[in-house]
């Protein structure tokens, strides 16, 4: 059995951070390289890199850059200007809680350091992508295992692959999983208006994996769910709340609503450093507004009538009840409740 497994979107080399620019594709792979922790906010604000567990990622590798550059400039009085360095990063993307997660846990292993922070917080970063890598592979196991074998279709929303992790993916992994199984026979990919993660994301993650995926239109999900032909809808998150309601990109909403009229399952993959129970639910998510102009125009180009406006939320609440399926690499949680969500917390890893 082999799983497609070769896309790294961030790689830590010759002392730099490279990040697949995921503007580009399909088009172009083009890896960036970054020594200036201000410019890697940057590029997580602009989309060179996204997907919550990719920006937690960065985060980490941002942190080191800026550990690296204010020790040298002042090895007795570092620690405050890092501290702003780390809230800049923070304000980057609000939604995404895997960026808050990983500057979280650089602060406190800084707050262990003595002498040269730098070779113990690389370590750290490492391991935060090690770990993200090792949960997704966990979490695909755990996912495959429940979709049966000779499910013709599946569906997935936003791009949740390989290159919104440290690699593998979270929705993405389970569908390699379930493909490499013999479980699935294809795949269905929202385009995910305005940024196309589906359209130039996820289908490029397929086709290079040689999984078939069909694209469609969001307006034509429900066309779609009712028709049969769709078993699960499988998605991602940027953030779980406490009782299991689930903030991702906007549109996952409505594919749930739509897939529980139509009897089809909701899977939410995600591993618990996506998991805040600090929230109770998820009207206390913070909901990133982007800009208009990304609703008004389409590859650069202005298509909309001049002069109106235009909303553009770049994530929406999932309430849990339509949840069918929480995959974590703790284990999974059917039907997803406020005591089932902390009991994962009780679990060693899978
Ligand atoms: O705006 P994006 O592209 O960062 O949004 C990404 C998503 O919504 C993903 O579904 C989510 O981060 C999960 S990625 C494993």
């Amino acid at each position: 059995m082999t799983v497609h497994d070769t896309i790294r979107p961030i790689r830590w080399d010759a002392d730099r951070l490279w990040l697949l620019d995921q503007r580009a594709l399909p088009a172009r792979e083009v890896y960036l390289d970054y020594d200036d922790p201000a410019a890697v906010t940057e590029a997580i604000r602009d989309m060179v890199v996204r997907g919550a567990p990719a920006i937690g990622v960065t985060a980490a590798y941002a942190a080191v850059l800026a550990v690296r550059r204010r020790y040298a400039a002042d090895p007795a009085g570092w620690r405050a200007a890092v501290a702003a360095d780390l809230a800049q990063l923070e304000a980057a993307r609000p939604t995404a809680v895997n960026l808050h997660w990983a500057v979280a846990r650089i602060r406190r292993r800084l707050a262990e350091l003595d002498g040269d922070p730098v070779p113990a917080l690389l370590a750290e970063a490492q391991a935060i992508e090690a770990e993200d890598l090792a949960a997704n592979r966990v979490m695909g196991r755990l996912g495959a295992a429940l979709i049966e074998p000779g499910t013709a279709a599946v569906m997935t929303h936003c791009n949740a692959g390989a290159l919104a992790t440290a690699g593998f993916g979270t929705a993405l992994g389970v569908i390699r999983q379930a493909f490499a199984e013999g479980r699935l026979g294809e795949v269905y990919a929202d385009e995910t208006r305005p940024w196309l993660q589906g359209a130039r994301l996820t289908a490029w993650e397929l086709a290079r994996e040689g999984i078939p995926a069909t694209l469609l239109c969001e307006g034509a999900a429900a066309a779609l769910l009712r028709s049969g032909r769709v078993s699960w809808v499988i998605v991602g998150a940027d953030r779980v709340a406490a009782n299991g309601d689930v903030a991702n990109k906007i549109g996952t909403y409505g594919l749930a609503v739509l897939a529980r009229h139509h009897g089809v399952r909701t899977m939410v993959v995600a591993p618990t450093s996506t998991v805040d129970l600090a929230l109770a639910d998820g009207d206390a998510i913070p909901i990133e507004q982007r800009a208009p102009e990304e609703v008004l125009c389409c590859a650069g180009q202005a298509v909309a009538a001049t002069g109106v406006a235009a909303w553009n939320p770049a994530f929406d609440i999932t309430p849990a009840a339509l949840v069918d399926v929480l995959v974590t690499e703790r284990g999974v949680v059917h039907g997803p409740t406020r005591e089932a969500v902390a009991a994962l917390f009780e679990r060693p890893p899978s």
